[in-house]
């Protein structure tokens, strides 16, 4: 038996990062949420006044910015910037709204791409995002794709959102994640796409549970 690499990507609300915590949970591999890594990032540059346009001074940020992902008991992944904690803060509406922004920028993408590669050598990894099946792990074993239908994904969030006590509301949510999708899809550089490659999973009427278990078993054939 060997560790693989997994890489899972999708649209937001797809179900990818609770899907791959727990898969990562069941194989004992380790969980990189790498969305927390560009909401990181724009929860500072908010914090530091920096527009989602100006790349320089964001990746002037991002290089000053030490990024650690600590895996929790439960199988959350908690930030760590420069060893300080990031919680909530990097969920909120106003981060979400600048994130695909910030994301877009070459620059910013070669250096988390950078990172992201470095932490994956150890193998025996989960990585959840939009372009990792197509730029960070092209040589991943295993490559999901998971998508639901815009209504179910808008209902998760908000649902989410409720659970953990964020202010929410179903329609704007909805109309958030459209826009969100959006810019994800159509930047030029490292679109969210299905790899070749990759497994594809609609989980609109799946449940969680099933969907992890129909990929550790395929994820356990490869080992
Ligand atoms: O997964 P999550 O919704 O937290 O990701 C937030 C945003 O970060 C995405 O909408 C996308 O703009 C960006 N992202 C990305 N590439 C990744 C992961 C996230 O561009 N691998």
């Amino acid at each position: 038996m060997h560790k693989i690499n997994i890489a899972i990507d999708g649209p937001a609300g797809s179900g990818k990062s609770t899907v791959a915590k727990e898969v990562a949970n069941e194989l004992s591999y380790l969980y990189i949420d790498t969305g927390a890594m560009y909401r990181a990032l724009t929860f500072r540059a908010l914090q530091a006044q920096v527009s989602e346009q100006d790349e320089q001074s964001l990746i002037q940020i991002l290089k000053e910015m030490e990024i650690t992902l600590e895996q929790q008991r439960d199988g959350d992944v908690q930030v760590l910037v420069n060893g300080e904690r990031l919680g909530e803060e990097i969920r909120t509406q106003t981060v979400t709204a600048k994130v695909s922004e910030v994301s877009a920028h070459r620059r910013i993408r070669e250096e988390m791409v950078a990172r992201q590669q470095q932490l994956a050598k150890q193998r025996g990894v989960v990585l959840d995002g939009r372009d990792i099946g197509t730029y960070v792990l092209p040589g991943a074993e295993l490559k999901i794709y998971m998508d639901a239908s815009v209504e179910e994904r808008a209902k998760r969030r908000h649902l989410e959102n409720i659970g953990k006590q964020r202010p929410s509301d179903i329609t704007t949510t909805k109309e958030e994640i459209k826009r969100r999708d959006g810019l994800d899809r159509e930047r030029p550089i490292a679109p969210l796409q299905q790899a070749e490659d990759a497994v594809r999973i609609d989980t609109t009427n799946r449940a969680i549970e099933e969907v992890v278990v129909h990929i550790c078993g395929i994820a356990r054939e490869k080992e």
